[in-house]
């Protein structure tokens, strides 16, 4: 097996990017930059090679590193201390990783590269027995980029950043995605980038001079030019945020169409990679889905819409509302403005209309909770019907904990009612409107009323 070190480098400040927080920290759709691009990488399958992930950190190193070992990516790093340049940053990982055949470079900013287009970089760096190959696309606005200049005979000869460019130059539109392959040794790449000098207008270590490097060794140098530029988008700021974010929704979006699912408005909504939508759902304009969904067919998702790590299943209708970490089955119908939070549990052709929130509550079968109440830390049977106003009182602010309510089949409750948890109501009863349960009831279909009654003072504003 030959061994491919994958090396990402990620220690910059990113001033450009204006953030108290580290760019790649930031996140794409349920995933942060570091997550997405790290699993490109991981996934990258050539035969006969392995490869392994290395990291040059420094400006919020703790947390980057916190952020890759909860994503359970297997990794090692370097810590650059001072931020000297991208091929400083190289130096730095060269002199803590061991010997391999290849050395792949990619920055951390570039998260919509794919893996397919990393592993043709790799195969036509060494079909062509070239020692090094830098990855390019033509874009129609080069602005930001290093320009690729190549001599008459169409080979490279050097990278040129913005910053360094003459008027000429710049209006280069072939740009270096920062992603370089070195089909060549490690521990005999390290003299080579240390012949790198600062002469430039940052001041800075740049690793595109290593091109100007292997040519004056007659090492061969190529570019590898990839056709969706889209892939190579560099993240420096807010806007290329967005941007990015922007490209990885449409892309998926396009991918849901292909397989049946008809977006009405689709430049209106967000949809991440994780989202799963089956045939025949329609989406209504400006609908986001971030993280990991599963939608199932013949769903209306109506407009307004913010889907959060959820599963929703056949023939539901969604409409304005927050679902947030639940599970839906089928035929149910939410909204508008529903607020379904965390761990709940819908069973078929549940209800949740307006101004109803839900929380760690499981509602059976056919139950109905239509208007304006609170449904948290609680059981609801299957034909239940809330009545308007309804709350489940789950916290003893006294104590700080919470209590759960059980509410069995059938059982109708009155409008403006208050469960007082812990508190279980038997099946079939009746709870007539504006009842506080606060004791249980034992017995099924018993009548529970708690008012007091109504007077009546004739006459009683005339005098
Ligand atoms: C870099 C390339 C440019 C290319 C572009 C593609 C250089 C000099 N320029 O420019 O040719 O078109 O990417 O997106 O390489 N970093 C370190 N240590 C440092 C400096 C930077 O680890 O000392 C890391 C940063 O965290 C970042 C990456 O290297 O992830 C690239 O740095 P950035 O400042 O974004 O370079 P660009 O100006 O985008
Ligand atoms: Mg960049």
């Amino acid at each position: 097996m030959k061994k491919i070190q994958i090396v990402i480098l990620a220690a910059g400040k990113s001033s450009r990017f204006k953030s108290s927080k580290h760019k790649a920290l930031h996140d794409l759709l349920g995933k942060t930059i570091i997550e997405r691009i790290s699993e490109s990488l991981i996934n990258i399958k050539l035969k006969d090679y392995e490869f392994a992930l290395h990291f040059v950190l420094g400006h919020q190193k703790e947390l980057l590193i916190n952020e890759l070992k909860n994503k359970n990516i297997k990794f090692s790093f370097s810590e650059q201390i001072e931020q000297l340049g991208t091929a400083h940053a190289l130096q730095t990982a060269l002199k803590d990783i061991p010997n391999c055949d290849g050395l792949l470079v990619l920055c951390v900013d570039t998260p919509l590269i794919k893996t397919k287009s990393l592993e043709n970089l790799i195969l036509e760096t060494i079909n062509s027995n070239a020692e090094l190959a830098v990855l390019t696309t033509t874009l129609e606005n080069s602005f930001g980029y290093g320009r690729i200049i190549k001599d008459s005979n169409n080979n490279l000869k050097a990278i040129i950043e913005e910053k360094d460019a003459n008027t000429l130059e710049k209006q280069i539109q072939e740009i270096n995605s920062g992603i370089y392959f070195f089909n060549f040794k490690t521990n005999k790449l390290l003299d080579k980038l240390n012949k790198i000098k600062n002469e430039n207008i940052q001041k800075e270590y740049y690793l595109t001079d290593i091109v100007k490097i292997f040519n004056q060794d007659n090492l061969k140098v190529i570019t590898h030019k990839i056709i969706d530029s889209n892939e190579i988008l560099g993240i420096n700021s807010k806007k290329e945020l967005s941007l990015c974010i922007k490209i990885l929704s449409q892309n998926r979006i396009q991918e849901l169409e292909n397989e049946g699912v008809i977006f009405l408005s689709p430049e209106s909504c967000l949809v991440s990679p994780e989202t799963q939508i089956g045939q025949d759902t329609i989406v209504y304009q400006n609908n986001t889905f971030i993280g990991k969904n599963k939608i199932a067919n013949n769903c209306e998702i109506l407009i307004n819409n913010f889907i959060f790590d959820s599963e929703i299943g056949n023939n539901c209708k969604i409409s304005s509302s927050y679902v947030s970490q639940s599970k839906i089955a089928n035929n149910c119908s939410i909204g508008p403005f529903a607020n379904i939070r965390i761990n709940t549990f819908l069973e078929e052709g549940v209800h949740i209309g307006d101004f109803v929130e839900t929380k760690n509550v499981k509602i059976g079968k056919d139950s109905k909770a239509s208007h304006l109440s609170y449904l948290g830390d609680a059981e609801i049977g299957s034909q239940v019907n809330i009545g308007a106003g309804t709350i489940t009182a789950n916290f003893n602010a006294i104590s700080g904990e919470k209590h759960k309510t059980i509410i069995n089949d059938g059982v109708k409750v009155g409008s403006n009612s208050v469960f007082v948890a812990p508190v279980k109501v038997a099946k079939d009863c009746m709870i007539a409107a504006g009842t506080v349960v606060d004791e249980n009831v034992e017995q099924e279909a018993s009548l529970i009323i708690s008012r007091n009654k109504q007077k009546i003072k004739e006459n009683w504003i005339k005098k």
